[in-house]
């Protein structure tokens, strides 16, 4: 397909597709498009393993690797973050799963990884192992990526892409030296803005011309991306389409909320991580967002005060019927509504790819009438 991003990178089809499973990012590639693998949630050492994974399963495809570098949050030290969580909200949310009849963790089990990658100094090392495999393009998710990092990236020739949910954060983005702007509208899953993708993509196109965009946010068919390049998009990066995939790790319980949900299932919280997330409505997301809810606190605090009860809830989602069941949840865009059944990643791509065709044939059609 002609589209100058897929020379830049070597793929078939200008489809990107954001995922945690390694499994998915080695499918897409392999089908055309470029999987980027999201290494928030995982340890130095884990990374190295899923990367050495896709190294030895993706068929010398190009693939991407998505880190999280916030520009700003509260603090710097996990211990003084932890001291700044005021007691009412740790007892808020133990509230709530007392409320479900969560339990608590078993003694043995290691504490959940709290700040996880957000931070520029537990990001740094997932920056370091990433560009130790031969990826093509690195990814960052919140802000304008440091210029030592755009610049380790590009001595190794491996393009810079970030995420953006406003024109100006995009000019802004162009001016550090990153290669490719994402343009995340407000229907997307996880972080988002306010602007939708329908706005967001033309004002940002304009902005950084002639810096490539691709569009993100509520694509998951290929007149969704005949839309996106109508636009002025040169491409469509992917996230919630691949939770109920085959290949996609997404456990049983939430991959069936997930063909369950309609488009109006989601919703746009801090509750999860402290920064407007759009997510499953659950009664978790509903009682933070409540009348009793103390209301989030800022990023990382949120997530640091939620990880071990996302463990608690995600260890007892495993039991039918219960608490666990009813609180689990997944961030997701409003493109659920659209996913009903599951199908392998590489008949997504395909379909995708032919309803493309499709609508910008019927497009030429109106024309020539
Ligand atoms: C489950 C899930 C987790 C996500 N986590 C991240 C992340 O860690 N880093 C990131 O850059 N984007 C993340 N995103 C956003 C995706 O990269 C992508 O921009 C978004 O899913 C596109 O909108 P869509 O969900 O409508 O396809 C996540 C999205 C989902 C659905």
């Amino acid at each position: 397909m002609a589209s100058r991003i897929c020379d830049m990178l070597g793929i078939e089809f200008p489809i990107f597709a954001f995922s945690h499973c390694r499994d998915v990012v080695a499918a897409v590639s392999k089908a055309g498009g470029i999987g980027v693998l999201g290494a928030l949630a995982f340890t130095p050492e884990q990374l190295e393993i899923e990367l050495k994974w896709i190294d030895d399963n993706i068929e010398s495809k190009p693939y991407g690797v998505d880190v999280v570098m916030p520009m700003s949050y509260a603090g710097s030290v996990e211990t003084e973050l932890e001291k700044m969580i005021p007691e009412g909200h740790k007892a808020f949310g133990r509230g709530i799963l007392e409320q479900y009849d969560v339990p608590e963790l078993p003694e043995d089990e290691p504490p959940p990884m709290a700040l996880l990658g957000w931070s520029r100094e537990n990001a740094q090392p997932q920056v370091d192992i990433a560009l130790a495999h031969p990826i093509k393009l690195l990814v960052n998710a919140l802000g304008v990526p440091p210029k030592e990092v755009i610049d380790q990236a590009h001595a190794q020739d491996v393009l810079v892409a970030a995420l953006i949910g406003k024109p100006e954060q995009a000019v802004r983005q162009v001016e550090a030296g990153t290669d490719i702007i994402v343009a995340q509208g407000y229907e997307a899953g996880g972080h988002t803005g306010a602007i939708t993708t329908m706005v967001l993509v033309p004002e940002v196109v304009d902005a950084v011309a002639p810096v490539p965009v691709l569009a993100a946010g509520g694509i998951g068919s290929g007149r969704q991306m005949a839309a996106a390049m109508a636009l002025g998009a040169d491409g469509v990066w992917t996230g919630s389409i691949w939770l109920t995939v085959t290949e996609s790790d997404t456990s049983d319980i939430v991959k069936d909320k997930l063909l369950k949900g309609s488009s109006s299932d989601t919703v746009r919280s801090r509750s999860m991580t402290g920064k407007p997330a759009r997510m499953l409505r659950t009664p978790w997301t509903e009682a933070w967002d409540g009348p009793d809810s103390p209301g989030p606190l800022p990023m990382p605090l949120q997530y640091m005060l939620n990880a071990e009860a996302q463990s608690r809830v995600q260890r007892n989602s495993n039991v039918e019927g219960s608490g666990g069941q009813q609180l689990v949840g997944s961030p997701v865009g409003q493109i659920m509504g659209r996913m009903s059944s599951i199908r392998r990643t590489r008949d997504v791509i395909q379909e995708m790819v032919t309803e493309y065709i499709e609508a910008t044939e019927r497009i030429s059609e109106l024309l020539r009438e």
